[in-house]
Formats: structure tokens, C-alpha cells, sequence
């Protein structure tokens, strides 16, 4: 398979970009699921940008600065705001349809914002924007979707017989090996450029928002290759989740969106009295990482297994219309929210960090590009802002297309190889060589590795952390790594191995960040730096505010 641009990833950082570059040349994706299966499609709160009569672009951005405590690179900060109005209406221009009220944008609200900006479709946003994007996708004739490939490894110079590849060769991409998990055969895809787009990594944790997709398959692949990555101990963890006494691996836990608070619903203990007022003045609808460790400390100090949301505020009519797929989820689940409060956790469900692109979306990598959730293109972090991840990908996928766009006869003169030449590198590169390796029949050594990182991960790398921790939780996942290794090398690849493969590499880049960042700051929390004490964080979870800039 030879294309000019392959996309990876079939969610709204990846479709919107293969939109427009399919004006430049023959767009492939590939997507490890059924296309729409992304973090994309489960999106409910919606997107955050300055369109309310009572906003504008420095407020949208002193918010995204406040909640990054201090880490966010401004200029990338200062691109998706003043960009956000335009990628609306395009998506419009695509087909979404944003809920509206008189003819106006309903604006919802959501945690750290200082005013209402998130658009969104009812609860449904992501689906929405899914199912538009992949509408007109099926009608560009320049765009092929391939579903059930699986994106092993970018192929580099090591890859290519006779290539230079010593320290000194500037590292370039090629395309990836991929296996088609249907006919269970690993192919090479070899592009003039490559597009990363694969989401985020909230399998690595037990308790996730994120569907099981979110392996962390693209951090992965690129730290293999060489990429540099960024900030990748700054899990976000949602503060709601719908709690479920027991859950499986691969399960994805139900969000309840921060929308809900921004409409009037609070949160409350088991006694049913308000707890937030002692954390925050913003109470229930500050920053994630505030309201995610208040939960947590709460139920340290109570020894009970949830919190309480309670949606009274907001009243029956205008929940049923607002939350519908909240409203019908919960009944199902026995909870009418109309009636009862919900019961909730907060569940791992953003990676700020990722692989660190310019911003034009380039990673250090030639020839090899990233936008999305997998990407650190500077804009989250320490904490992100709530709803500003649906537009940090629009914006910065559509940075890629203007890169290429302006450089095009450039790219196309000295970057982009003619036919024939990209039919002999296809040729030289070698084929996937597996022999050697047998089929396994040890399931259950997989099965228990991922649940043991998940367990790693969620008891020692969670919301609060500490050295001693974090360390213990280092030496198990390393001594799991060589296992896994010593495994892969001789077992034929599956999609639940190569899974595996990725989510120790991902638990490791986490749990070294988090070594590695000595000072607790947004949504790395760490108990042996705390910078100041706060009277209502039990001592185990001492709130850390403002804290001076540390390693980055
Ligand atoms: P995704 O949408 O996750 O798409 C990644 C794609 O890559 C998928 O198609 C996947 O199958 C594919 N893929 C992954 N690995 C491979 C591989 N190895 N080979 C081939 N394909 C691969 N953000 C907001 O701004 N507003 C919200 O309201 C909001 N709500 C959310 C609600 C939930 C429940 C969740 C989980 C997240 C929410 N977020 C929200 C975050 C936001 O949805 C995601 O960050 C964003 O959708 C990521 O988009 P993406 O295109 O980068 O990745
Ligand atoms: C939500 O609806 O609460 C999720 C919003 C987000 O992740 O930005």
C-alpha cells in the first residue's frame, strides 16, 4: 500500500484533516475498530469557544492559562481561542448541527470557565460531530477509511535495506507496519506523509471514561521511534463518573458531563450535605484538579465508595431535554436522575502530555505529524480546560493542512518522491518478519498483565501520588516489561498483544514523568512537595495551588 498522506485514527483530530488534504493528493486511514469508535464519539459536554455576547478571546484565555497552572505555552493557548470561531463554522459548514435557542448558540458551562462558550449537540456532541465528518468522508473520492488495521510501528531508516542509519541520519517516516486484524496479516503502508491521530491512553487505568480503544497505542509507537514526548505524567481525571461497584478490564465507565454541574447540579456526601465551598470558591465547578481531589479526599476521610451529584436544581423537563443520553443511561442503570442523585467517581479520562508537536503539528520526526489528544502541542499543561480538547484538535489539524498548504510546491518539488521512486522504497523496505514466533496459547498471561498495570497504575500513579509510590510502582512495571518483551519476541502479533505492548510502554513514559516532575502542580499532585497547606485537605491530600516552575 503506497498513499500521499495516511492518517491514524478515525476521531475528529484525523477526519477533519483528511477533509482538507484530500485537496493536496489520495488520503489513507486506518482505524484499529468500526470507524466511528474513537474518544470522538463518546464527547458529551461539547466545545469551548468565545461566540456569547458576555465573552471574548483574553478572558477564554486567561482561563486555559489559570487551569494549566503555569504550563501552557501561551502562543499555542492563544491559537485555538482565537481560532475557535472559525473551525465552529466549519464544522457547521460540514454538517454538524450544534444544538441552538432562538435562532443563537446554547452555551453550556462547564468547570474553570468564566463564562457559558461550550457548544455542543444536546449530550450527544461527539456523535454528532462522528457522524457528520464521516458522511462527507464517504463522499470524497480522494479519501479510503480502512477499518480493523492496527498501527504497530512507524517505519524509519532501520526498517530500509542499505539505509544510512547511524546516530547522525536525521530520522524520517516512511508509513508503518499494520496489521490487518481480519486476515491476522501484518502489511507495510508506505506515505509521503504521516499523520498521527490515534487519542489517548485512559486504559491504562482501571476506572476510565475512555472506551476501550484508548490503549495509547500512538505515545507508544512514537517513543519507539525516537519522538520526543512531553508532559505525560498530567493524567486528567474526570471528576464524574458514574460509579460501578465492580468493573471490568476494557470496560469504559459513563461519564456524567461537567455540563450537568454547569446547569445547577452539586455535588454532595452520603449525609447529603455540600462539600466543594471548603475547597474553592468556584465550588463544584472549579478546575478537574481541584474538584477530582476533593472527591478524593472526601472519601478517604468518609471511607465510603462514591460522592453524590445531585440535579435537582435543574429540574425534570430541562434535564430530560438537555441530558437525554444522561437521562436514559442512568434509568437504565436503575437511577432516574429526575428523582434521585447520582452516585459518582471521578475515572481517568485525559492525557494532557503526548507527543510534542510545533505548531504546525510537526514532531521531531521528519516527514511525521500529530494532532488530537496524542499530541502536546503546548496548550493544556498541567490541567486542562474543560471542552477545550474537541478544539485543540479541530484547530490544530487544520495548522497541519495550512503547513502543507503554504509549502505545498516545496513539499511536493524536494519532499514528496515521484511514483516510481515511492514503488521502490516499498520494495526496499523489509517485509514484517515474524519467524521464529508461534501462535500463543497463553491468553491468560495477557490478560493478567493488563490488569495488573491497570491495578499498578490506579493504586500508585492516581490522583495523589508520592515517591515512594511512584517508585514501587516503577519496579513492578519494569519487571512486567521484560516479561512482556521476552513474550512478544516470540509470539505471532494479535491486537490484544500489541495493546499490551503499548500500555507498559505508556505506564512507564507515565510513571518517569512522574518521577522525574518533583513539585506537585495541577493534575500531578504529589504528597512529599506540597507547597501549602490547605486546613481542609486531609494531610494525606494537601491541596497545592500556585507552585514555582519546576522541571519541565
Ligand atoms: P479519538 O477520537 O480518540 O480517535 C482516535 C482514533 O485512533 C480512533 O479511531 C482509534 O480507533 C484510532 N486508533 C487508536 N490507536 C490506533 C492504532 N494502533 N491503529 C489504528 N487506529 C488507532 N473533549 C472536549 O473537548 N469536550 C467534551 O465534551 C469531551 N467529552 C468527552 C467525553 C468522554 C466520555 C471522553 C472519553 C472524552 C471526552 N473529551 C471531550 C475528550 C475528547 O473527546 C478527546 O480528547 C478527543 O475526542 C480526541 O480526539 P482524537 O481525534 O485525538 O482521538
Ligand atoms: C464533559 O462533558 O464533562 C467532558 C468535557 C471534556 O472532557 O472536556
Amino acid at each position: 500500500m503506497v498513499t500521499d498522506f495516511l492518517i491514524i485514527g478515525s476521531g475528529i483530530a484525523g477526519l477533519s484533516l483528511a477533509l482538507k488534504l484530500s485537496e493536496f493528493g489520495k488520503v489513507l486511514i486506518i482505524t484499529k475498530k468500526q470507524k466511528a469508535e474513537s474518544n470522538t464519539n463518546y464527547a458529551q459536554g461539547g466545545i469551548a469557544s468565545v461566540l456569547g455576547k458576555d465573552d471574548n478571546f483574553e478572558l477564554h484565555i486567561k482561563d486555559t492559562l489559570g487551569c494549566g497552572a503555569g504550563l501552557c505555552d501561551r502562543e499555542a493557548v492563544e491559537k485555538i481561542v482565537r481560532e475557535g470561531p472559525t473551525r465552529i463554522n466549519e464544522l457547521i459548514e460540514y454538517g454538524v448541527r450544534f444544538s441552538k435557542e432562538k435562532g443563537l448558540f446554547m452555551l453550556g458551562k462547564e468547570g474553570g470557565h468564566s463564562r457559558s462558550r461550550i457548544v455542543h449537540a444536546k449530550d450527544l456532541t461527539g456523535k454528532e460531530i462522528e457522524r457528520a465528518l464521516l458522511y462527507d468522508i464517504s463522499r470524497n473520492k480522494n479519501i479510503k477509511i480502512i477499518e480493523y488495521y492496527f498501527a504497530i510501528d512507524f517505519l524509519t531508516e532501520r526498517n530500509i535495506r542499505s539505509a544510512r542509519k547511524g546516530k547522525t541520519a536525521k530520522k524520517k517516516c516512511f508509513g508503518i507496519y499494520a496489521l490487518d486484524a481480519k486476515k491476522e496479516k501484518v502489511m507495510k503502508i508506505v506515505s509521503q506523509k504521516t499523520i498521527l491521530a490515534t487519542g489517548g491512553l485512559g486504559q491504562v487505568y482501571l476506572h476510565t471514561t475512555n472506551p476501550a480503544i484508548a490503549t495509547g497505542d500512538g505515545f507508544a509507537m512514537a517513543y519507539r521511534a525516537g519522538c520526543e514526548l512531553d508532559n505525560m505524567e498530567f493524567v486528567q481525571f474526570h471528576p464524574t463518573s458514574f460509579y460501578e461497584k465492580d468493573v471490568e478490564d476494557d470496560t469504559q465507565v459513563f461519564l456524567i458531563s461537567e455540563a450537568v454541574r454547569g446547569a445547577g447540579a452539586v455535588l454532595r456526601k452520603k449525609d447529603g450535605k455540600e462539600f466543594m465551598h471548603k475547597y474553592d470558591k468556584r465550588k463544584s465547578l472549579a478546575p478537574r484538579d481541584i474538584v477530582a481531589r476533593a472527591i478524593d479526599n472526601e472519601l478517604k476521610k468518609s471511607g465510603e465508595a462514591f460522592v453524590y451529584l445531585d440535579l435537582s436544581a435543574i429540574g425534570a423537563e430541562r434535564i430530560k431535554d438537555r441530558f437525554p443520553n444522561i437521562y436514559e443511561t442512568c434509568l437504565k442503570k436503575g437511577i432516574d436522575i429526575t428523582k434521585e442523585m447520582i452516585p459518582v467517581v471521578p475515572a481517568a479520562h485525559y492525557a494532557c502530555g503526548g507527543v510534542k508537536t510545533d505548531l504546525n503539528g510537526k514532531t521531531n520526526i521528519e516527514n511525521l505529524f500529530a494532532c488530537g489528544e496524542v499530541a502536546m502541542t503546548g496548550v493544556h499543561g498541567a490541567n486542562r480546560l474543560a471542552s477545550n480538547s474537541l478544539l485543540e484538535a479541530v484547530v490544530f489539524s487544520d495548522s497541519i493542512y495550512k503547513y502543507m498548504k503554504s509549502n505545498l510546491d516545496e513539499i511536493k518539488k524536494k519532499e514528496f518522491l515521484t511514483k516510481t521512486e515511492l514503488d521502490k522504497l516499498y520494495n526496499k523496505i523489509y517485509d514484517w518478519d515474524d519467524s521464529g514466533t508461534k501462535n500463543t496459547d497463553e491468553w491468560i498471561l495477557i490478560s493478567h498483565n493488563k490488569h495488573e498495570i491497570k491495578e499498578v497504575m490506579s493504586d500508585y500513579v492516581g490522583i495523589v501520588r508520592n515517591t515512594y509510590r511512584l517508585q514501587r510502582a516503577l519496579t513492578r512495571i519494569k519487571m512486567m516489561k521484560k516479561e512482556i518483551k521476552e513474550f512478544y519476541n516470540r509470539t505471532k502479533v494479535t491486537v490484544e498483544l500489541l495493546e499490551l505492548r503499548n500500555l507498559i510502554t505508556v505506564a512507564n513514559i507515565i510513571i518517569k514523568s512522574a518521577l522525574n516532575r518533583k513539585e506537585s502542580r495541577g493534575l500531578h499532585y504529589m504528597l512529599d512537595y506540597p507547597a501549602r497547606d490547605d486546613k481542609n485537605f486531609s494531610k494525606d491530600t494537601v491541596l497545592v495551588k500556585k507552585n514555582k516552575p519546576g522541571k519541565k
